[in-house]
């Protein structure tokens, strides 16, 4: 469902009735302490509570793990729902009429969220019929292949609702239109029915076959995917697109695997329906089918959600018809991987065998050691380009080469990319140690010979390619978590201290200095756009943040001041603020240095004396202003913090 753009009016009246301690209790158990609330964090484990509510301020704060944000930021997360869902949801709760932006769309919207819950209550139904039928004599065919076949217990086909439609034309036609009473138009809207040509009757979509339910990732039914118990075409017969389902924006099994991705911070993405149920049986509690098709950029977003570090594992059917199989299966996300966005790693069972039939003849444990050693996505690629092939071969030699050019050009950070270079001119130089610079240089002799692809203009990194690259590369400078200390600390002292705005801009503009973290440069240009108005610039940002959830992540704990940080930062903001500038300077300035030295190092003096010159002064400079910054830093940021 599109849903229309909400007006402001109506989000602050939800902001408004919505009382945090009201929502929040409902969830946690709450006891007054001084002004504010305390409980146990629902969103980390605690044995001793460190979440605070805050009547005035309707906000909650948790100094275990800093989650915070309002009412609303409460529910999306607690629930992993969007903006749009707990505000609608909290509207119907707290008798908010709605209103959009364009007046005209809210008859619409009204319509549409009626029959949306109406096709919610055909679907449950329709699961509750089919889970009945498999119980009876005539579902006992179904019944007997999910338990021997599959070696599925009665737990799982439990936890998955499976079921069994039964074999005639118009069994579910007549349970729920005629014993039921649900509009004849409401179940076709459901992909249950279809119409005949002629007559004006109907029949059942789903007939004899084994019935999988598809749920929302709030566990509610949308769909249902059913399998053939003999050898009819085709082997799966799914929902068609309705209002409430599209399969290209769903996951089978997230409901029940969103906890398990969390916990273990990654996620397992197999083919099949059967493998996920396979998985979840066996343990394997982060596992989501991608429904038979291509992984699209928006079944990725919705499993990223739920992951921090950004792990997927593909656990696809070994490449049948080669690498171009997977590619295939991999379809739009290979981008994501080649900006570092997504740390995608790919699994192929041995002997092609997918997830299901694997875990009939191995233990639970060894599929989990394979997961672990499943290579990133650029490995298993380059593992892809060597396989059956001979590098002592002149022509393999070649085609081997230029595949990995191939391969280099895409990725987009510089620096993940001169350790893949630096990786396949090891592998192609056979083990001989005295050939590695040399195939370095060739290889990237032909990456700027190509394209201008090396040369276009570098991306900074995003946090997500950091994280990515300081796995792949111990080259990273070591300084990373300082200056993480040092950039919050600002934007801190900043938000807090409104009188030391003013200070830290001017400051910044004349060293010009920017923030490094992605996370930090977003919230800074949301805090220069917005600073004019100067209302509420704390709330102001948060609500920015609702919208973006999981951006805020990496930010909250800025928003907000715990005891001890209160009075510290209070005490000392000007110090604060000079250690910050020094250390954000100070990493800024050693890129500088090393970027130079390089450089004059790369130059023959004798063939470019005055650039070697020129190389020699830069990197002087840079050196002798760290050295200054230095001293300068009279205190350490550290002790600090
Ligand atoms: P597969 O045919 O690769 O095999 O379908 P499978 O899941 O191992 O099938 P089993 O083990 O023989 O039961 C993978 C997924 O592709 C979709 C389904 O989601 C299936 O789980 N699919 C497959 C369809 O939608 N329609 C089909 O006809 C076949
Ligand atoms: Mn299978």
């Amino acid at each position: 469902m599109q849903i229309p753009r909400l007006h402001p009016d109506t989000i602050e009246e939800i902001k408004q009735r919505a009382d945090i301690v009201d929502v929040v209790s409902e969830h946690v158990l709450l006891r007054k302490r001084g002004k504010d609330f305390v409980g146990l964090c629902p969103f980390h484990d605690e044995k001793s509570p460190s979440f605070t509510v805050s009547q005035t301020k309707q906000m909650y704060y948790c100094f275990g793990c800093q989650a915070g944000g309002n009412a609303i930021k409460f529910l999306m997360d607690l629930g992993k729902r969007s903006f749009a869902e707990v505000v609608l949801d909290l509207a119907r709760r707290y008798q908010v009429s709605v209103q959009t932006l364009e007046p005209e769309q809210r008859q619409e919207l009204q319509r549409q969220l009626s029959l949306r819950e109406q096709l919610y209550e055909v679907l449950a139904s329709t699961a509750q019929f089919y889970q009945h039928a498999l119980r009876q004599s005539q579902g006992q065919k179904a019944s007997q292949y999910l338990r021997s076949n599959r070696q599925f217990k009665e737990e799982t086909i439990q936890q998955f609702g499976l079921g069994y439609a039964p074999a005639g034309w118009e069994t579910l036609y007549r349970y729920l239109v005629e014993d039921r009473h649900y509009p004849v138009q409401l179940v076709e809207k459901a992909g249950l029915i279809k119409s005949r040509k002629e007559g004006g009757s109907y029949y059942d979509v789903f007939r004899d076959r084994l019935m999988i339910p598809i749920r929302d990732v709030q566990g509610r039914v949308i769909a249902f995917g059913g399998r053939t118990l003999t050898d009819e075409q085709p082997k799966y017969l799914n929902s068609p697109e309705t209002e409430l389902f599209s399969k290209g924006k769903t996951l089978f099994a997230l409901d029940l695997a969103k906890t398990g991705i969390s916990q273990l911070d990654r996620a397992v993405v197999v083919e099949g329906y059967f493998d996920a149920i396979a998985l979840h049986a066996a343990g394997i509690t982060n596992a989501v089918a991608s429904l038979g098709t291509a992984l699209s950029l928006e079944q990725v977003r919705l499993i990223l959600r739920y992951t921090e570090s950004k792990q997927l594992i593909l656990n696809f059917d070994a490449d049948k018809a080669g690498t171009n199989a997977a590619e295939r299966a991999i379809g739009e996300i290979a981008d994501l991987a080649y900006k570092g966005e997504v740390q995608l790693k790919i699994l192929n069972l041995p002997n092609g065998k997918d997830a299901d039939e694997y875990l009939h003849t191995h233990t639970p444990e060894e599929y989990g050691e394979l997961l672990a050693n499943a290579p990133l996505w650029l490995d298993w690629q380059i593992q892809q380009i060597i396989k059956d092939r001979d590098l002592r071969q002149a022509s393999d030699f070649q085609q081997i080469m230029q595949q990995m050019v191939k391969l280099l050009k895409r990725i987009e950070s510089s620096e993940i990319r001169k350790s893949y270079v630096a990786y396949c001119a090891q592998i192609l130089s056979l083990g001989d140690a005295g050939l590695v610079r040399l195939r370095e240089e060739n290889l990237e002799t032909q990456l700027v010979g190509g394209t201008a692809s090396v040369k276009r203009q570098q991306k900074p990194l995003t946090a997500n390619v950091k994280n990515y690259l300081s796995r792949q590369s111990p080259a990273l400078p070591p300084d990373r978590s300082l200056l993480e200390q040092a950039e919050a600390l600002l934007l801190r002292i900043y938000l807090h201290c409104p009188e030391q705005r003013q200070p830290i801009i001017e400051e910044l503009e004349t060293r010009n200095l920017e923030f490094s973290l992605s996370h930090h440069r977003f919230l800074w240009r949301q805090i220069l756009e917005s600073t004019r108005e100067q209302v509420d610039l704390i709330s102001n940002l948060q609500d920015i943040y609702l919208e973006l959830s999981e951006e805020i992540e990496f930010v909250s704990h800025v928003f907000h001041l715990n005891e001890k940080s209160q009075f510290d930062d209070m005490l000392r903001t000007s110090q604060g603020i000079q250690a910050a500038i020094a250390c954000m300077e100070r990493v800024f300035r050693e890129k500088r240095y090393r970027y130079f030295l390089e450089l004059w190092q790369e130059t023959d003096p004798n063939v470019e004396p005055e650039r070697w010159q020129s190389y020699y002064q830069a990197f002087y400079t840079e050196k002798l202003r760290l050295q200054e910054l230095d001293r300068q830093r009279r205190f350490t940021l550290t002790d600090l913090l």
